[in-house]
């Protein structure tokens, strides 16, 4: 079967197609019918577009399952002033209510951000939701024990980023690692695929910004997270060898206290050229 079915009938030539395909292997053909060659076909990265750009749903994409229409009602409401109070709004959230999120709701989050954009459109992205409460404090022993070993190994990074005064609190009953949160959300892909590291931080991301939309807070865990990508034993306790590489690492949770401020930020630094 052809990467693509047009409805004559319904296609206006409009070749909006055409300029979509981040490829570009849609052509037109004399009779004003965009097609793709068959030696073109294999260079599809199965992004969607031409299907889902079409004003006149002329066009389907074989290799596709049947798209969504997008409900424009319900971006009314997506406006630049309330996404922007949205996005300023979201803080780290470092303190959690003891209670765990219910599963469908996590699971929810994850299937939304299965749309954010991967190199390639190649949707490596994969998680591991820590909600035992026992692995969560395991992975928090663990990192401490990697930064006192770390210690003497590399005392730059171990100065730079603190680690005494660290282990010192978390030693002291302070969980300045994990911050008791109820789950750890810990995203990683294949460690060959090359777009890997941008690709789970971009949709990371939008996991944290996506979740005061479900009631929810979240917080990097830096800390963890460097320590998964050096420590293949930690990396054990997630169930994860070197064919895998961390490359983002969440605390999630509800938030135990909500915020009445924006506190400033640094002015935008951009050159305009
Ligand atoms: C890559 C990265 C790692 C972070 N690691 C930690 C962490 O380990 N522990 C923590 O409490 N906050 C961590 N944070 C949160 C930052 O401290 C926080 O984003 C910053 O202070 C600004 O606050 P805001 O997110 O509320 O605007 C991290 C943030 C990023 C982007």
């Amino acid at each position: 079967m052809s990467l693509l079915t047009i409805d004559n009938a319904a296609c206006k030539g409009c070749g909006i197609c055409i300029q979509a395909c981040p490829v570009s292997i849609i052509s037109m053909s004399d009779d004003k019918t965009p097609f793709v060659s068959a030696e073109k076909e294999k260079r599809c990265v199965l992004c969607g577009h031409c299907e889902s750009i079409c004003p006149d749903s002329a066009l389907k994409h074989n290799h596709l399952p049947e798209m969504a229409p997008i409900r424009r009602e319900k971006l009314k409401e997506v406006t630049p002033d309330n996404i922007a109070e949205y996005f300023r709004s979201r803080r780290s959230i470092r303190a959690f209510l003891p209670k765990k999120v219910e599963k469908e709701t996590l699971e929810e989050v994850i299937d939304i951000v299965r749309y954010a954009p991967t190199g390639v459109n190649r949707q490596m992205n994969r998680w591991v939701v820590v909600s035992d409460s026992q692995t969560i404090r395991q992975l928090g022993e663990g990192v401490i024990a990697w930064m006192k070993a770390m210690i003497p190994v590399n005392p730059e990074l171990a100065k730079r980023l603190n680690f005494a005064g660290l282990v010192a609190a978390f030693e002291r009953g302070n969980d300045v690692i994990c911050r008791n949160a109820p789950h750890l959300v810990i995203g990683y892909t294949e460690t060959a695929y090359s777009t890997g590291a941008k690709d789970n931080t971009i949709a990371a991301s939008h996991l944290e910004l996506l979740l005061p939309a479900f009631g929810l807070g979240g917080c990097w865990a830096g800390y963890l997270m460097v320590a998964l990508q050096f420590s293949p034993d930690l990396k054990k306790v997630i169930g994860l060898n070197d064919s895998y590489t961390v490359h983002s690492a969440l605390m999630v949770g509800y938030p135990k206290y909500r915020y009445f401020k924006t506190p400033q930020r640094k002015e935008a630094q951009v050159n305009w050229m």
